[in-house]
């Protein structure tokens, strides 16, 4: 089954109007290049209105880094599945390392986040639940085994129809805005090994959902992380936030499409 290519900018606490004006238009001139390849930006939430008008002529989707596991109360600071589906997001990311190591993201509350999303059918709403391993879990061998326990919470109550919502994002820890970039190879085979699990566990339609590979891809290593087989895009920190680098990042992935 052909997967569409799919790279989405993660802005974390980066951005700013100027930024969203420069990229939407940068991407106004692409309009070839968005029909072939699904792109998303996930700026941080007060600049989500900002960005949904700026691309409202554009094949561009918005989504947020982050949601609240509750569907409403009194979370000070916090934001609800519907509050972000309201606000135009159509993908919310879930359980991004930096939210697991610094802001208590136990794999319980992943999983909840993941739930609250999945339930949410008012809007067509995506998930992109991010898994990955430490450096030292890596040095010791552990990092399929890692990578199984916490797609093994995050996803086990998910239903096989509400599988076109999710996506995955391979992040190893020790790549995130570190320039050290997993190699081609090296994210292959763990690309590989989440199809096969995924497909373990639903059959084809396990096998269809979109991986995306995550920690400093660059326009310069993007074409061969995105010519493996089971890569079908990125999750993009840094570059995202230079023009011409997430579009040539971007135009890496239509390759993909052909
Ligand atoms: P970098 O691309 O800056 O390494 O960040 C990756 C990431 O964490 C995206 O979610």
């Amino acid at each position: 089954m052909q997967r569409q290519p799919l790279v989405i900018g993660n802005w974390k606490m980066n951005g700013s109007k100027a930024l969203v004006a420069h990229l939407a238009t940068a991407f106004a001139s692409q309009p070839e290049l968005l029909g072939q390849v699904h792109v998303a930006v996930c700026p941080p939430a007060v600049l989500l209105n900002a960005w949904q008008q700026a691309t409202q002529q554009l094949a561009v989707a918005a989504g947020v880094q982050d949601v609240n596991e509750h569907a409403d109360g009194a979370h000070t600071g916090e934001h609800s599945v519907q509050l972000v589906a309201e606000a135009g997001a159509e993908y919310v990311l879930i359980g991004h390392s930096e939210r697991r190591q610094f802001y208590a993201d136990t794999e319980a509350r992943v999983a909840a986040k993941l739930r609250q999303v999945l339930a949410y059918t008012e809007q067509p709403l995506r998930a992109v639940l991010c898994v990955g391993e430490s450096a030292e879990q890596r040095y010791n061998e552990q990092t399929m085994m890692v990578i199984e326990a916490q797609l093994e919470s995050a996803l086990a109550t998910v239903k096989a129809d509400q599988l076109s919502r999710l996506v995955i994002a391979y992040e190893p820890v020790w790549a995130i805005g570190t320039g050290l970039t997993a190699s081609p190879e090296q994210a292959q085979q763990v690309h590989g090994a989440i199809r096969k699990w995924l497909e373990n566990k639903w059959g084809a339609s396990g096998a269809a959902v979109q991986l995306l590979y995550g920690g400093s891809v660059k326009a310069d290593n993007a074409t061969a992380l995105f010519a493996e087989a089971d890569i079908d895009g990125g999750l993009i920190g840094g570059a995202s936030l230079h023009a011409d680098e997430f579009l040539a990042i971007c135009t890496a992935a239509q390759a993909r499409s052909r």
